[in-house]
């Protein structure tokens, strides 16, 4: 039979696939004919239910539990990949982690939980991506706003995005021999758990529903249309670019 679904065959892999951004971007590569293995750290049962999700698509899946900040255990993620699947297709590195505080209480700890978790698992995570990519392939990351503008608190986690968008620019060089396209998404404010963990979230709110010209908060489907465009055909020709998605909040 033939499938008109764009990533039938496809295998991805969604850090932090669970809830939020990443749980969207699961159902979406799945609803597209992809199978999603769905990566969480701490919270099982909502990796469990997202799962269930992916299943109910029609798209096989796997629950991987790793803490990607801990690159060790990053090879037995990737390992049990090439075991069931004998190959990956697509990477998106979206779980992130991060401490609160302003620059002058920036100390190692806050500085390297956001490198660890946010940017060199995107790192180390790409490089074993890439050697399973047998055909080609996708990469993206998630990054955010906080990365070229100032959020207050958030020092320590916009300089680990910043770093991603920095990489998938080299990564779109030295990758592009092994045919794989590599690309940020910038998110605005999305609403999520994450954004209402945040000490400031009431002004935060207040100002992204003001400046924004729909008048509302980014919802995680939107961020994985774009996520999941960057993995299909028709985005050739797009690598090495971070695209904002924040309706329109950074133009005004
Ligand atoms: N929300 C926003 O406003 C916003 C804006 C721009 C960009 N973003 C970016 O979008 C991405 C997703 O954000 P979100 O708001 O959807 O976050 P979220 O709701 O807090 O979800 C985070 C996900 O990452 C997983 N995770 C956290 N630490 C992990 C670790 N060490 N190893 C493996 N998985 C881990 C969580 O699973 P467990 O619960 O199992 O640990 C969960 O699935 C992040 O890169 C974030 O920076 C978010």
């Amino acid at each position: 039979m033939i499938s008109n679904k764009p990533l039938d065959g496809k295998v991805a892999l969604v850090t932090g696939g669970s809830r939020g951004i990443g749980k969207a971007v699961s159902l979406r590569l799945a609803d597209m004919g992809a199978q999603v293995c769905v990566n969480f750290f701490k919270t099982r049962s909502a990796a469990e239910e997202t799962l269930q999700e992916v299943k109910e698509r029609g798209s096989d899946g796997t629950l991987i539990r790793c803490n990607v900040g801990n690159h060790k255990t990053l090879d037995r993620m990737f390992d049990t990949i090439k075991e069931k699947y004998g190959k990956l297709d697509i990477f998106i590195s979206n779980a992130a982690l991060g401490r609160v505080g302003d620059i002058h209480k920036v100390d190692d700890e806050m500085w390297n939980l956001a490198m660890d978790v946010n940017a060199k698992a995107f790192l180390y995570g790409a490089q074993k991506a890439a050697d399973l990519m047998m055909e080609g392939g996708n990469i993206v990351a998630l990054s955010s706003l906080g990365s070229h503008r100032y959020i207050p608190g958030y020092s320590s986690i916009g300089i680990s995005k910043a770093t991603i968008e920095c990489l998938v620019r080299y990564m779109a060089v030295e990758y592009h021999p092994k045919k794989i396209n590599c690309n940020a998404v910038s998110g605005g404010f999305i609403d999520t758990d994450a954004l209402k963990g945040l000490p400031n979230y009431e002004p935060i709110y207040k100002e992204a529903i003001k400046r924004t010209p729909s008048g509302r908060l980014g919802k995680p489907e939107d961020i994985a249309a774009v996520v999941c465009f960057l993995c299909t055909p028709d985005s050739r020709w797009v690598t090495g670019q971070t695209i904002i998605v924040d309706g329109g909040f950074s133009i005004v």
